[in-house]
Parts: structure tokens; C-alpha cells; sequence
């Protein structure tokens, strides 16, 4: 067969047959585009080419193992047989623009908390909790008013976070929420106003005054500590760092709420067992998925251009998952530009 008729019969193959052809023949053959993937069908081995011709014919002659094939004219249409090998047609592609539509400021409306984050807030009262939600979801509302509610009862609040500049972006926003008279922050670098009821700190530096206490070095005025926050929670599981926030709740003070905040938690209903077996209260754990402000996701080439990452505007999960074919152009040509032409 010339080039030229094998062309010819991979153009009229639908996309997947064609990577059903290229499966072990050509590599990351599931990020080209149909022309491409033609191209480097046709600029195989001669023995490869071969093997093609001989699967594509065995494809032709039984059009009832290959359901997606365009049927002859006078074939008499037939149910389709189920599926094994190729998989589904992809959802047509959405173009930048769709991506985008709809992205904007919200319409203005009356604050009114979320349930889950009344929730939190009541049990707050009497047990620990933690709250393990997504991103941008809510949780700040949380923390503030259960440090509001600590305030009103005249107890002291440490807030903790892994990170220093999370530390001092937390003591902005609580000095304009509460006054700056009643936040301080101890960091290894920072050493403000500590004897403000609101105290902010590294992980590190609140588990290590938790073991000078345990050990009567300091008067840490541990009878009036209310709530204890413990921002990015998911720490616990971090192979270094994990012991500390382990330690910080094994030694938090029997009368102080613990406030854990995470948006990725793998095992929250695990944690949350294992503070109620350690502590002296239950701990209750909010748990869901509910994203209010939808991620949408984007390729963003380093030529400048972007794409939309997905077929579809709905992030895809899990197995075959549709790359973009605009993405996937972009991304073989990079590629190609950053690794040398593929081998073949
Ligand atoms: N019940 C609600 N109704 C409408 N908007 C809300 C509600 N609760 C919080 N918000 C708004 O949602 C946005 C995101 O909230 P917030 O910063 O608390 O998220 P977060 O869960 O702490 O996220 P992150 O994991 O990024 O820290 C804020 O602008 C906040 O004002
Ligand atoms: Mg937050």
C-alpha cells in the first residue's frame, strides 16, 4: 500500500481507532491530535507500517468487532455490540471563551453563615472540631467567630499556621477585625504584643510552650486558653513537621476547644477518632466536598497561550480523563521544543 492510500484510510478512521493502531507503537500517542497522530502513524518503520496494514484490514473486514467504523453504504444498520477496547467519544471540546463565560463578581446579597459552618460554630461550644472543607469555602467565618465568641467569655485565643507568612497575613486581618491592641504574634523572627488575648504563632513555637508548661517552666496563663486554631491541619500527616501538630493536641489544655482547619485532610473521620479517644471531649468532624466557587482549569503554555486543560468546563477526574486537544497540541509541540524530536 503507497502512503499516500494508507493517508487516505487513517483520515476516515475515527480519532480512537487511530490510537487504538498506535497503542504500543507510538509514545504519548493519547496527546495528539488526529493529524498529527496520522503523520506519525505514517513515518513508522516499514515494518511497523506493515503491522499497521494488516490491522487496519483485519479492522475493515469485521466491521462488527469495530462499531465505530463508517459503515459501507448498503450495510443494514445492526445494534452495536458492547464496547471493550475503544473507549467512548470524547464530549466535544469547549473553546477559551466557554471557559470563561460566567466568571465574574457575584450579585451583592445578605451574608447569611452556610449550615455546616453554623454547625461548627455550635459545637464549638462544647467539643472540638475540625473542619475539613474545600478551598475558598468558608472556613475563616468559622474561626473568626468562634474567636469572637472566646473574646465575649474573656478568654485567650492562639491561633496557629505552618508557615510565618501565613502567620503575618493572619495578624493583619485579625488586628482589622478585633484592633491591633488585641492580636499579638511570636514567631522565630517576630516578637509583638504578647499578652494580647488573640496570639498568633507557628505550630512550633505553640507546642514547644505546651511542653514548658507540661514541665512548670512557664506560667503560660493556661487556665484561660479557650480556643486553640490549628490552620492547614493537614500538617498532622507531614513526615517532618507531623509530630509537632500531634504533640501540639496531645498537650493542648483539657479546657481549650480545638479549632482544626484543613482543606485536604485525607483521613478526617480517622483524625477526628483519634482526638475523641485523646481528649477529655468528643470531636466532631465537618466534612464535604461542596465547592462554592467552582474551579475551572487552564493550560497556560510558556509561549503565552492558553487553553482550556479538559474537554469540558466540569474538571474531569480519574480514569481517561479528556485532555483538551488544544492543550495537548500545545503541550506536544513543547515537548518537542524542550526534549528533541521523539523517538520513533
Ligand atoms: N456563607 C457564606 N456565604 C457567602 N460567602 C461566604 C460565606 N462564607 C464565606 N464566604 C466568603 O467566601 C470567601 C472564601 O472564604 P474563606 O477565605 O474563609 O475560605 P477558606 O475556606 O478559608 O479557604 P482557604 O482554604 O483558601 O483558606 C470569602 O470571600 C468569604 O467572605
Ligand atoms: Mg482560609
Amino acid at each position: 500500500m503507497t502512503n499516500d492510500v494508507l493517508a487516505k484510510q487513517l483520515a476516515g478512521l475515527p480519532v480512537k481507532l487511530l490510537h487504538h493502531l498506535a497503542r504500543k507503537r507510538v509514545p504519548r500517542h493519547f496527546r495528539m491530535g488526529k493529524n498529527r497522530l496520522i503523520q506519525t502513524l505514517l513515518a513508522l518503520s516499514p515494518d511497523q507500517q506493515a503491522e499497521i496494514e494488516t490491522s487496519l484490514a483485519s479492522l475493515l473486514q469485521e466491521p462488527a468487532r469495530s462499531p465505530d467504523l463508517p459503515k459501507p453504504p448498503d450495510t443494514p444498520s445492526r445494534p452495536s455490540p458492547p464496547r471493550h477496547n475503544v473507549p467512548a467519544e470524547p464530549a466535544p471540546a469547549i473553546s477559551t471563551k466557554e471557559l470563561f463565560e460566567g466568571i465574574g463578581v457575584p450579585p451583592q446579597r445578605p451574608f447569611k453563615p452556610d449550615d455546616w459552618q453554623q454547625e461548627a460554630i455550635n459545637h464549638l461550644a462544647t467539643n472540638d472540631v475540625i473542619l475539613s472543607v474545600p478551598t475558598g469555602s468558608g472556613k475563616t467565618y468559622v474561626a473568626l467567630e468562634a474567636m469572637r465568641r472566646a473574646i465575649e467569655a474573656e478568654q485567650t485565643i492562639i491561633y496557629t499556621s505552618p508557615l510565618k507568612a501565613l502567620s503575618n497575613t493572619k495578624l493583619t486581618e485579625f488586628s482589622q477585625t478585633f484592633g491591633s491592641d488585641q492580636v499579638g504574634i511570636l514567631t522565630g523572627d517576630r516578637r509583638d504584643n504578647p499578652q494580647a488575648p488573640i496570639l498568633i504563632m507557628t505550630t512550633e513555637i505553640l507546642r514547644n510552650l505546651l511542653y514548658d508548661a507540661a514541665s512548670g517552666e512557664i506560667d503560660m496563663r493556661l487556665d484561660t486558653l479557650g480556643l486553640i486554631i490549628l490552620d492547614e491541619s493537614q500538617f498532622l500527616a507531614d513526615r517532618e513537621r507531623g509530630v509537632v501538630w500531634e504533640e501540639t493536641i496531645i498537650f493542648a489544655p483539657a479546657q481549650s476547644r480545638l479549632l482544626l482547619l484543613s482543606a485536604s485532610i485525607g483521613n478526617p473521620d480517622e483524625v477526628a477518632a483519634w482526638i475523641s479517644s485523646i481528649r477529655s471531649t468528643s470531636c466532631h468532624l465537618i466534612h464535604h466536598r461542596n465547592r462554592s466557587v467552582p474551579l475551572r482549569a487552564a493550560y497556560l503554555d510558556p509561549s503565552g497561550k492558553l487553553a482550556p486543560f479538559f474537554r469540558t468546563r466540569d474538571i474531569a477526574h480519574g480514569k481517561g480523563v479528556a485532555l483538551h486537544p488544544e492543550t495537548k497540541r500545545l503541550f506536544a509541540n513543547y515537548e518537542d521544543r524542550t526534549l528533541g524530536p521523539r523517538k520513533r
